[in-house]
């Protein structure tokens, strides 16, 4: 009897505290300012009745975010998106389990494609991404914010000349470059640290899977990074392979990267506008000149199926000459425009290139990265009329004297906004923007034997391996 009566009491007090502390939480959750941690709470359902292991499907949601944002996933928890004004000052949200399950996870985490169950928060997407291990000292950040930091002790992240997949165009001090500070400079984001590149699991993860660059010179610049990256990570560093045999030659724009220990590909396949390339006869004369297909999607498009991780750039392509004027070069289905500005055009392009991502990937499978605009430095002059950068031996450190954020990330990411696949922005404009002495300026080849025998043009476009592309890839790390 007692005990019943004690029990009865109990429960009804448990109950009184329950509802006493329960009630104006959630009061204040739908009264405050700080629709972060409504979202948090709202936004992982059973988080203490499960465990989860490794490899497990855990539902997890994610807000639409209110005001407009191009972040369709975040770091490690819905923080990222929201207003960074109030997120600076306030403690991170508890990290959530699955951060912890992710770290000993040979898989991953697999966030799996659910509705929310409830109805009081405000719309939700999906998010489909496998949350990054992070380190506890990496709470989520905007990394496009920060300074670089000279760290010869731990960069670079494979030594100069040791990797075998640089192409001749980026081995600058194979080529002879004679300074070497460039190699030792890491990113360091403003509210936190980009963790560093850890070979072995990135491969763990992309065990029986499939990475694919699509894009640009500069994507394959970011490719061959990979493939260096990795091989530090292989016990036996031969166990890597070209598919074909091929060797890595700038002719050639196809190639497959086998790990057989891991049973994984690394991919580049070589599409400069992303759109199709193609040719229109002029018959009076008898001459054919290049068009651009700004409504067709580039025909490697079907190397882009059914990879697990994909990440595109294009954007230096668009500043050339004939693209760059638009005259009788774009085309729409049968129309060859007399004129069309390029910004226009562009936008047109990544339009086709945004509608192919959504009606042919499946978000549960792929996670689609656009690489950002990599800036250029030609100094006192353009490519082709004597601009260089030879001379460049420190990253430019005044914030001011940077160009700023170009248009055309502007479009995309207007255009990823709208699209229904997630796609992440790897935003490395600003952090490389610094970087004026990453480049191969003139040591982009073999060393000639007459030194003033200068090749007319320098390469202050593309960047050294070791070097920059490391960082992206180490910011690609930090999403997958
Ligand atoms: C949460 O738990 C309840 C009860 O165990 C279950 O019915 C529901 O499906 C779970 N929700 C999710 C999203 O797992
Ligand atoms: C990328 O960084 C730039 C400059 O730091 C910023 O203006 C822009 O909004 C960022 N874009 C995204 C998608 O984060
Ligand atoms: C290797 O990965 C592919 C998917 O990329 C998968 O179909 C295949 O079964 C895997 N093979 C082994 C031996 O695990
Ligand atoms: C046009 O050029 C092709 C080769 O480029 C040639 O075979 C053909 O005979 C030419 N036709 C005319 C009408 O000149
Ligand atoms: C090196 O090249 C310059 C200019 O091309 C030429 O004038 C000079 O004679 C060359 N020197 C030698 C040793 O070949």
């Amino acid at each position: 009897m007692y005990l019943e009566f004690f029990h009865r009491w109990r429960l009804g007090f448990l109950f009184m505290c329950i509802a006493g502390i329960l009630l104006p939480f959630f009061g204040f959750l739908a009264l405050s300012p700080y629709s972060w941690l409504k979202d948090f709470v709202f936004s992982i359902p059973n988080r203490s009745l499960r465990h989860y292991h490794a490899g497990d499907v855990i539902p997890v949601y994610r807000s639409m975010p209110s005001t407009s944002s191009s972040q369709p996933w975040t770091l490690s928890s819905s923080r990222k998106t929201k207003d960074a004004k109030n997120v600076r000052a306030l403690p991170s949200p508890v990290v959530s389990p699955t951060v912890r399950t992710s770290r000993d996870s040979s898989k991953g985490i697999f966030v799996s494609d659910l509705q929310h169950p409830s109805s009081t928060s405000p719309p939700q997407i999906p998010l489909s991404v496998s949350f990054p291990s992070k380190s506890a000292d990496c709470e989520p950040c905007d990394i496009s914010v920060g300074q670089w930091i000279l760290d010869g002790d731990h960069y670079p992240l494979y030594q100069p000349s040791s990797c075998p997949y640089v192409d001749q165009a980026f081995r600058c001090q194979d080529n002879g470059r004679p300074d070497s500070h460039y190699l030792k400079w890491r990113w360091k984001p403003k509210d936190c640290d980009l963790e560093r590149f850890d070979a072995r699991r990135l491969l763990e993860k992309l065990r029986g899977k499939r990475m694919v660059f699509a894009g640009d010179s500069l994507v394959r610049n970011q490719w061959e990074s990979m493939l260096c990256l990795l091989r530090e990570g292989l016990t036996n560093k031969d166990h890597m392979f070209e598919i074909k045999g091929s060797q890595i030659t700038k002719g050639k724009g196809n190639y497959a990267f086998r790990f057989p220990d891991y049973n994984a590909t690394v991919e580049f396949h070589r599409s400069h506008f992303l759109v199709a390339e193609g040719k229109q006869v002029d018959h009076e004369n008898n001459k054919s000149r290049p068009i651009l297909h700004i409504d067709t999607i580039h025909s490697t498009s079907k190397k882009w199926l059914n990879a697990d991780i994909l990440v595109f750039t294009t954007g230096h392509w668009w500043n050339h000459g004939k693209t760059a004027k638009g005259k009788d070069y774009f085309q729409e289905s049968d129309v060859v425009y007399k004129i069309l500005p390029v910004m226009e055009a562009f936008r047109r392009a990544m339009n086709t290139w945004a509608s192919w991502i959504d009606e042919n990937l499946n978000r549960r499978q792929t996670k689609v990265f656009f690489a950002g605009y990599s800036p250029r430095h030609f100094i006192g002059g353009e490519w082709d009329s004597g601009g260089r950068c030879d001379k460049e031996t420190a990253p430019i450190l005044e914030e001011s004297q940077l160009t700023g954020y170009p248009d055309k990330m502007l479009v995309i990411q207007d255009i990823v906004q709208r699209m229904k696949h997630p796609v992440q922005i790897l935003n490395v404009t600003h952090l490389s923007e610094f970087r004026k002495d990453a480049h191969p300026s003139m040591y982009g080849e073999s060393p000639r034997e007459n030194l003033s025998d200068k090749s007319p043009h320098q390469d202050c476009s593309h960047w050294c391996l070791p070097g920059l592309p490391d960082i992206w890839n180490e910011v690609l790390y930090a999403y997958i």
